[in-house]
């Protein structure tokens, strides 16, 4: 399907708020490629020539819910400053199965396809994820152990699963609200 930032639904649309189902499996051809389409999405979203040609907002990963269909899938990839794929994964059915105690935040905050206005603040998210998924790049069940950068948009885009959007996190009256002994991502 053709995602761009004109098909994504934004948050005034009250379908981001709708709870995604579990995909069955083995994923159908359809379900397949709409994940497929969501992973070169945020491939292209930032590359430069490609993103400005065809109207892509960068991003790091997007749920399908994002979409308006509401299953249990995300496609995520982290690139470092050269654009090189550190990396890259097309989950179906994702789910956290232990996190830490110790929280982490963004220091410069989050942000989200499906967001337009400006959110500023802290969110605080665990600090260390285990995430259980099936994965259609490796072809099986996985076990993604992710801290740091990862752990926070796994976390992110798992809450999308739930209708929650990130700046539902942050501190109503203080959104730099300082927390003991959370790390600081950069
Ligand atoms: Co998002």
């Amino acid at each position: 399907m053709l995602i761009n930032n004109e098909t994504i639904i934004k948050d005034d649309n009250e379908l981001i708020r709708q709870k995604s189902k579990d995909v069955e499996l083995p994923i159908n051809d359809d379900d397949r490629q709409l994940l497929l389409d969501m992973l070169k999405y945020v491939d292209n979203s930032t590359i430069e020539e490609i993103a400005e040609k065809e109207n892509l907002r960068p991003a790091v990963g997007i749920s399908a819910i994002q979409l308006g269909i509401p299953k249990k899938m995300t496609a995520i990839i982290l690139k470092d400053e050269e654009g090189n794929k550190v990396c890259e994964y097309a989950l179906v059915n994702p789910k956290i199965i232990s996190n830490s105690v110790e929280k982490a935040c963004l220091a410069n905050g989050e942000g989200c396809l499906s967001v337009v206005n400006e959110h500023e603040g802290y969110v605080y998210r665990s600090a260390r994820v285990k995430v259980k998924a099936y994965d259609i790049l490796q072809e099986k069940e996985i076990i993604i152990k992710a801290d740091g950068y990862l752990a926070i948009v796994l976390q992110h885009e798992l809450d999308h699963f739930k209708g929650v959007l990130f700046y539902d996190h942050i501190n109503k009256t203080n959104p730099y609200y300082r927390q003991d002994n959370a790390l600081m991502i950069d």
